[in-house]
């Protein structure tokens, strides 16, 4: 599946920048609402004060409620700048006794009017703050309320200086704060676009290590990583180099044998001086051919990603299978080869066409090594794990070349035979892709060579 491609820079960018918004949109609502309950707190008092101005104004006549304010004390309360303030003072027996009708009152049931009340209301479509009082005197005989309105715009005005004081310093606060982490986060992702710069700049030979100048800890790591690959990769190469020389040097012997032997029997005029000459070409072709063979089913054993596909495979039936296909190759030998199993169906995961390989290759040496009139015997087991095993009673390995013999192109000194030596490193390979182990033993004190390929399921 292919990675979103997705910038490194702007994830860091928005992860950081996106909770410094929202701390700042947060802090500007809670600013408002504490802002407006200290505003309206301030000038609610101011109002109550212009209120009780007015309670001193009543008089008592004939122990009813009185208000004589003359125009300059009305001109006085009402004067202001910014506001427009109305009053209306009330008492439950007379009605308006001052002021205008049109003042709101509360007509809240459940006011306590022991203190004063504030509310909001409209006049002539404009928004007010009333505050309303409840006067008791035990010389007035009855109920005098006292209502104050003033318009909003005041405490709109300082309201928005208290903002504007608030918000600007801390959205200047925010840009610089934006503009510091995206040069930072720049500035930090500067060794990573010189890393790839560098990597980029190399030619496709040169595998030495990235140099170690970089100070921060996250590249180091990453340039440890690529510098570790780059060794793996560079010993990769190497060991397919030396496998390609290997594999040319091995195919130059018989071709050379080809042309020798070709130029030698065109030289002769009669068939039957040819003969020999033939028989060499003939050897030579089957060498060609072997390790032509065994080349390709290396190229076919290596773990390439996608390249096989495991399905499920009845061992035993593919060994039955392939004892049969060498039966007569055992049989030119005078060998008697036996096939056992535990159980008719044992299955496992595998390549069926590489695990035949694998069984192939055995079963060729157990031939090509095993003694001649001797028993071959292949067995299929499930306890205590999915095994399968060679045994024959030819001479064995010995012990100094076990490790050896599962390298290309190894073969001991005294190895017989027309082998190329790739023969158990394409069964390591198989095996290894199958997750199996071998194990190779001596069947016993005369010799003889047990090789059991153990299936981890
Ligand atoms: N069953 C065996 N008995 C004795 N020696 C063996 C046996 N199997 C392998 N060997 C030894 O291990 C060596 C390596 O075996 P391997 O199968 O890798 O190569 P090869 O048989 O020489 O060539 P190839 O299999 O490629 O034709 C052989 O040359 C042989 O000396
Ligand atoms: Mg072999």
């Amino acid at each position: 599946m292919k990675a979103k491609n997705s910038s490194l820079k702007s994830g860091f960018i928005l992860r950081l920048i996106i909770p410094l918004l929202c701390f700042m949109t947060v802090e500007a609502i809670l600013s408002y609402f504490i802002t407006w309950h200290y505003v309206d707190t301030a000038y609610d008092r101011w109002l109550l004060d212009s209120a009780r101005s007015l309670v001193q104004e009543i008089k008592v006549k004939n122990h009813k409620a009185r208000v004589e304010l003359p125009a300059s004390a009305l001109e006085m309360f009402k004067w202001d700048e910014a506001d427009k303030t109305y009053f209306k003072i009330i008492s439950a027996e007379q009605g308006v006794i001052a002021g205008d009708a049109f003042v709101p009152e509360s007509f809240d049931p459940k006011a306590d009017w022991s203190q004063p009340i504030f509310f909001n209301e409209t006049i002539y479509d404009e928004s007010v703050r009333v505050v309303s009082m409840l006067i008791q005197r035990p010389e007035i005989n009855e109920k005098v309320f006292v209502h104050v309105a003033e318009t909003l715009n005041k405490r709109r005005a300082m309201m928005r200086d208290i903002l504007i004081a608030d918000l600007l310093p801390q959205s200047i606060l925010v840009l610089l704060t934006g503009f510091y982490i995206v040069t930072g986060v720049k500035r930090g992702l500067k060794p990573l676009h010189k890393l790839a710069d560098e990597i980029a700049q190399r030619s496709p030979r040169d595998l030495s290590p990235i140099a170690e100048t970089y100070v921060f800890s996250e590249v180091r790591c990453l340039t440890d990583t690529i510098n570790d690959l780059l060794t793996r990769l560079a010993c990769a190469i190497a060991a397919q180099q030396r496998f390609i020389a290997n594999a040319a040097h091995q195919l130059r012997t018989p071709l050379a044998g080809l042309k020798l032997q070709a130029e030698r029997a065109m030289r002769e005029d009669d068939l039957a001086a040819m003969r020999p000459a033939l028989v060499q070409i003939q050897t030579s072709a089957n060498r060609a051919t072997h390790l032509i063979t065994q080349l390709l089913v290396l190229a076919k054993a290596e773990p390439v990603e996608g390249m096989h596909r495991l399905q499920a495979v009845n061992l035993a039936a593919l060994a039955r299978e392939v004892c049969i296909d060498w039966t007569p190759k055992a049989l030119q030998k005078k060998m008697s080869l036996s096939f056992d199993t535990q159980t008719d169906t044992l299955f496992l995961k595998a390549d069926e066409i590489l695990l035949k390989e694998l069984l192939a290759n055995l079963l060729d040496n157990a031939i090509s090594y095993g003694n001649e009139h001797g028993t071959i015997g292949v067995k299929v087991y499930c306890q205590p794990s999915i095994t399968l095993m060679v045994e024959d009673d030819g001479c064995g390995i010995a012990e100094t070349e076990l490790d050896k013999v599962f390298e290309r192109f190894y073969r001991p000194a005294n190895s017989s035979g027309e082998g190329c030596g790739l023969g158990l490193a394409i069964i390591k390979e198989i095996a290894d892709l199958h997750h199996a182990q071998i194990s190779l033993a001596r069947v016993n004190a005369a010799g003889g060579l047990r090789v059991e390929v153990r299936f981890c399921e």
